[in-house]
């Protein structure tokens, strides 16, 4: 009698674990007959208990596929199936699960049924994709490291040589001759480039992390791309505040991230426009802020999520490796990049973590 009432409990128990599982749990006879389903089940299927117990599968929803009947025959002839995805309509909105299934032995373990156990499969889809894009980005860094160094030594040779060809050819008067081998010079400083990215986004070289004054650093790099804005009408401003609490960071990385920024910046407006740079504190999260903006033609929404990805490029000759780069270099030192793009324009806003003035 007691060992009755004890079950009963062990029972209730069970009914209730199962019953408040963001899972669904069906059980089914031998006959494909529903014995049980929890809450989440019967949700799912639009069900409730009394129409649902002691029907097959395909009497409550005649005509249905053999791929979304839960309890099949083949499952109660004893075969079973792990991570199988269906897709179910639920309040006219399409879900997917996952299902598996198991036999349902008695104690002698003779097969007395089967259970289905299934959960949505949202979350597991979005996992997965983050860690197919977290291999792919290891991946990328791992071959940057391995094959640049590779590639840039034999490219300095031939970029050595090419020069020198170049010179004999000139003096001896070979005009035609000595245009291609500028050209080969230019394609092979592209490489270069390419390769330089590529290096900087398996970062493999010594990080050497200094104290930076962000207005130096600034005034070293607009003069670096001024003569280019210049070529194509676009005027830089750079609206530098007195004093900039200062950051930690390697400086070849800083100006590397701030020289991608204005490139992309000068590249998008193509002729005629402006570029203005921004400063802004923000004391509270001690950030400082740096913005970017252009007055080209903007990035449509559509791609917008894209540009940070590696090799993404609307480019003919971008490398879409520009962008990758400054998110390694910002994320790397505790700060982030955001982006923003309406219809005209586009702003960039780099925020940095900055020092306590009493740290210094
Ligand atoms: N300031 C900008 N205005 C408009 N589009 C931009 C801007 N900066 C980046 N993009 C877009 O993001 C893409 C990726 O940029 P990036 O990673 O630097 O690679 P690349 O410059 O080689 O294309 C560019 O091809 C372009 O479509
Ligand atoms: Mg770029």
């Amino acid at each position: 009698m007691e060992r009755t009432s004890k079950r009963q409990d062990h029972n209730h128990y069970l009914q209730h674990i199962l019953n408040d599982m963001e899972q669904g749990v069906i059980a089914a006879d031998l006959s494909g007959k529903i014995l049980w389903m929890n809450h989440y089940a019967l949700k799912v299927f639009n069900l409730d208990k009394k129409t649902a117990i002691g029907k097959r599968f395909e009497q409550i929803f005649p005509n249905i596929p053999e791929e979304l009947n839960l309890i099949p025959d083949k499952l109660l002839k004893g075969i079973t199936e792990r991570n199988k995805p269906f897709r179910w309509n639920v309040n006219g909105k399409p879900m997917d699960f996952l299902r598996d299934t198991y036999k349902l032995n008695d104690e002698t373990g003779r097969q007395i049924g089967a259970f289905i156990l299934f959960r949505e499969a949202v979350h597991l889809f979005n996992i997965d994709e983050k860690i197919q894009r977290a291999d792919r980005l290891a991946m990328i860094g791992q071959m940057a490291a391995g094959t640049a160094h590779e590639i840039r030594n034999p490219l300095t040779a031939i970029r050595g040589f090419l020069q020198m060809i170049g010179s004999s050819l000139e003096e001896k008067g070979l005009e035609r001759e000595r245009g291609y081998i500028d050209l080969m010079l230019t394609e092979v400083m592209r490489i270069n480039n390419l390769v330089d990215q590529f290096l900087l986004l398996g970062k493999p070289r010594n990080i050497q992390y200094r104290i930076l004054d962000l207005n130096q650093v600034l005034e070293e790099i607009i003069p670096m791309v001024e003569s280019e804005a210049t070529l194509h009408s676009i005027e830089i401003t750079n609206r530098r505040l007195s004093s900039l609490p200062k950051i930690i960071a390697d400086p070849e990385l800083i100006k590397q991230l701030f020289l991608n920024l204005i490139k992309n910046a000068i590249e998008a407006i193509g002729e005629e426009g402006n570029i203005e740079i921004d400063y802004d504190i923000n004391r509270e999260e001690q950030k400082l802020m740096v913005s970017i903006r252009d007055s080209g033609p903007g990035i449509p929404p559509y791609i917008i999520d894209r540009i940070f990805d590696p090799f993404y490029t609307t480019k003919e000759n971008g490398t879409g490796l520009g962008l990758s780069v400054c998110q390694r270099i910002v994320q790397d030192i505790g700060g982030s990049i955001r982006v923003s793009s309406k219809g005209f324009g586009t702003t960039f806003q780099v925020s940095l973590p900055f020092l306590h003035s009493s740290l210094i």
